[in-house]
């Protein structure tokens, strides 16, 4: 069972991330250009690519502090930005589209020489990115799409979304038996990581009647709301609930914590699976209170950077960059907390 949760190798993954995302509707597996992969393993520490002789401004477009991962994003962002000498204007939404393009706009009086974006919602961006195109200052997405013309953009780097709902699914068909009542909980309504997880998530379930979603509500990508909405869930199902899948590690942290003070068993009588793979979760996998955590990097820093002095070289991007991730449950999550930076 195990072996369905490492990552195949690098060819595998990045010909399986290609033929998957040709079929797929939302931005994160379009497929309307070829896509780049690069193992999560070697996302660099310094692309050594971007120009210092002159000194580069770029705009960070940030969504908020939702999640332990958001905030991780952001510290490689930094570090990156310094390393390589560029000035980064750093922008956080506080959990809001409209300050994200209220910041976006700022961009472009401040004429930035390019903006990193990691969009909230999916849809909603394009008058201001057609605004970017027009003043050709070249917009790079990162860890979410938009639905908009791909050549509003210069590259999306981000994880397979669809991908990662499947493979959550795939663990519980793998390691349970019998019939399983499922309360899903759904990231931002809207953002593309919501809408794809949710995807994967049930065409792969649909695979296997015996599981069942029988209650989806979203939390927000939130720990704290992750454990209200599943205080609510279990008064409303009396407790009859056999598994969790949350959209993120933050969500699930917080569903363990409901699931405990109603006296149940995470991890236990209740698997409890997530997105993200952060090391708190690794840490909740090793004290047996999380089944499994589907990796989705985001240390996103090297790579956008990249992307950063590709695009102001006027070098041709691939329009979509797939970070290959692996997976973690009771058998491999000991081994890879000393490896994990965020
Ligand atoms: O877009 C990536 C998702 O957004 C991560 O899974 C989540 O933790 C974050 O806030």
């Amino acid at each position: 069972m195990l072996k369905s949760l490492r990552a195949p190798p690098a060819i595998l993954v990045a010909l399986a991330l290609v033929l998957g995302s040709a079929c797929s509707r939302t931005p994160e597996s379009s497929g309307a250009t070829p896509a780049a992969a690069f193992p999560a393993g070697s996302l660099k520490a310094d692309g050594g690519s971007a120009n210092t002789a002159e000194k580069r401004v770029v705009g960070f477009s940030q969504i908020g502090a939702e999640s332990q991962w958001r905030e991780a994003e952001t510290t490689s962002m930094t570090i990156e930005a310094r390393k390589r000498g560029i000035t980064l204007k750093l922008a956080d939404a506080g959990g809001k589209q409209e300050n994200q393009i209220q910041a976006l706009h700022s961009f472009l009086t401040q004429k930035v020489d390019a903006v990193i974006l990691a969009p909230q919602k999916a849809q909603g961006f394009e008058p201001v990115l057609r605004e970017f195109a027009a003043a050709k200052i070249p917009v790079i997405l990162v860890d979410r799409g938009v639905e908009c013309d791909p050549a509003l953009y210069a590259t999306l780097i981000a994880s397979d979304f669809v991908l990662e709902g499947r493979r959550a699914a795939r663990w519980l068909a793998e390691n349970t038996s019998g019939p399983l009542r499922i309360v899903e909980l759904e990231g931002t309504a809207g953002s593309a990581p919501a809408i794809d997880r949710k995807k994967g998530f049930h065409e792969e379930l649909a695979k296997t009647p015996r599981l069942e979603v029988v209650r989806s509500q979203s939390a927000q990508f939130n720990l704290l709301q992750g454990k209200e909405v599943m205080e609510a869930i279990l008064r409303a199902e009396k407790n009859q609930v056999g598994a969790v899948f949350a959209h993120n590690d933050d969500m699930a942290l917080g569903a363990i914590q409901a699931l405990e003070a109603a006296g149940l068993s995470p991890g236990k009588t209740i698997h409890v699976v997530s997105i993200d793979a952060t090391r708190p979760a690794l840490e909740a996998i090793v004290a047996g209170k999380l089944s499994a955590a589907i990796e989705c990097n985001p240390l996103l820093g090297p790579a956008a950077f990249d992307a950063v002095a590709k695009a102001l070289r006027g070098e041709k991007l691939e329009k979509r960059i797939v970070v290959q991730d692996a997976a973690f449950d009771s058998k491999n999550a000991a081994s890879e907390l000393p490896n994990r930076r965020y």
